[in-house]
């Protein structure tokens, strides 16, 4: 569903040419839910924004469904960010001027006219993760981790193919965390939702179903929930991320 072949990207500054992404390969499988993690400064924004369309790749693929995001013309690239990604920012960068229920259609608001099919879709989601009483508030007047399941929901509302995560629980506390996690799990476990989540949080990765270490611009590791118990797969995060940390210190 999801495939990145050979990803190559640098950043340009002055004279020097950092490479960051030295050719990253990876799929993620329709109904997945895949986390990434690595050390700061190891690439995972850059990947996230190179498939997101939001900064071009140097060379190499990367293909979602039958497209090759890597070579689409401007139109094209806006018309997969609204019809075929969903996306979920660390600081929700929702509307302060619109309701809950608003800012949720707003992508569907930006597509076509507002209709009832829209608000019955913004109802369900505000169903499914918990945030009915608050449709009708401003971002202002709810907590974080309210703003956050609002940002899924909105992500959502158009169906997409891929949901992209930068770092979704990074602003919040554990208990809110919990919360926008578990809307993750009911988008993937009711909608049949596919989330790519970069993430820094050894908790919220381990609800992963499979978790890719970049490091030094590359996949170093990838690990496999399988039946695991959840905790115990944190750990074995944990350990993977120590041992690729003790290498560096070398
Ligand atoms: N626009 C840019 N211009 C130049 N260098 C950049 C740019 N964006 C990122 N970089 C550099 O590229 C490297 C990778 O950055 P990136 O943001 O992808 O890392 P990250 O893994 O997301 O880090 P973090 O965990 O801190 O969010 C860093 O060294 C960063 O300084
Ligand atoms: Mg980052």
């Amino acid at each position: 569903m999801l495939s990145v072949q050979n990803l190559h990207k640098s950043y340009k500054v002055g004279n020097e040419k950092y490479e960051v992404l030295k050719g990253v390969s990876l799929e993620v499988q329709k109904g997945e839910f895949v986390g990434v993690m690595g050390p700061s400064g190891s690439g995972k924004s850059t990947l996230l924004n190179c498939i997101s369309c939001y900064i071009p790749s140097d060379s190499g693929k990367i293909e979602l469904g039958d497209t090759n995001l890597a070579t689409l013309d401007e139109e094209s690239m806006a018309h997969v960010r609204n019809e075929k990604l969903g996306f979920v920012f660390q600081d929700f960068l929702l509307l302060d001027g619109l309701t809950i229920r608003d800012n949720i259609m707003l992508p569907r608001i930006i597509g076509e006219k507002i209709s009832t099919s829209m608000e019955k879709s913004a109802n369900l989601l505000c169903d499914l993760f918990g945030i009915s009483h608050i449709k009708n508030k401003y971002p202002a007047d709810v907590s974080g981790g309210e703003k956050q399941r609002t940002a899924v929901a909105r992500a959502l509302i158009n169906n997409p193919e891929l949901i992209l995560a930068d770092e979704p629980t990074g602003n919040l506390d554990s208990k809110s965390a919990q919360a926008v996690i578990d809307a993750f799990l009911r988008a993937k476990n009711e909608l049949s939702a596919t989330i790519f989540m970069v993430t820094h949080d050894s908790f919220a990765a381990s609800f992963c179903d499979r978790v890719v270490i970049l490091k030094d611009g590359n996949v170093r590791k990838t690990l496999v929930r399988g039946n695991q118990e959840r905790r115990t797969f944190q750990d074995a995060l944990l350990d993977a991320i120590r041992e690729l940390s003790e290498v560096k210190g070398e």
